[in-house]
């Protein structure tokens, strides 16, 4: 499964003023260019979302507030990641189905994506999914 933690970059106040600092460079902390950055954000506790695969898009997953649960799946294994640190980033690849489960009311899923928003890059249906992945490698070429 083609998916990496990593430590996101944090700077904490180095004087008197409070709050933390935390950012992100594409192609340096993260293997790709950024294209696009989007967020969810005002949902209660036990939202699902995501539910979907990508066919090209690569993405960084992080929550900067609150508690947030990524389950990957590849048709064969499944890896449960809880987002519950604000420096911690999840990378996922593209052919990898991700769901998002909320923890917490409120809690903030960002993420900073290597594709301009493509409704044919999404891949909906977990049926459509298995077929795809028998077929199609990371890369999006036939294997
Ligand atoms: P969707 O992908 O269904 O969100 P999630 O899978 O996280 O529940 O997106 C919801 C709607 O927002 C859908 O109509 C597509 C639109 N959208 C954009 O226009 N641009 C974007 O970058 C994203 C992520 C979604």
């Amino acid at each position: 499964m083609e998916f990496k933690i990593i430590k996101l970059n944090t700077r904490p106040a180095s004087d008197p003023r409070s709050g933390e600092l935390l950012f992100v460079e594409g192609e340096r902390d993260i293997p790709f260019i950024i294209k696009r950055v989007y967020c969810i954000y005002s949902a209660d506790k036990c939202t699902q979302r995501g539910y979907h695969a990508h066919k090209k898009n690569w993405q960084l997953l992080y929550c900067p507030f609150g508690d947030i649960e990524i389950i990957l799946k590849d048709g064969k294994n499944r890896e449960f990641i809880e987002l519950d640190e604000p420096s911690k980033g999840l990378i996922v690849s593209p052919g990898l189905w991700h769901e998002m489960v909320w923890k917490e009311d409120n809690s903030v899923l960002c993420v900073m994506a290597s594709e301009y928003y493509d409704e044919n890059d999404y891949i909906r249906s977990y049926d459509e999914y298995l077929r795809y992945i028998q077929c199609y490698n990371s890369k999006g070429n036939i294997v």
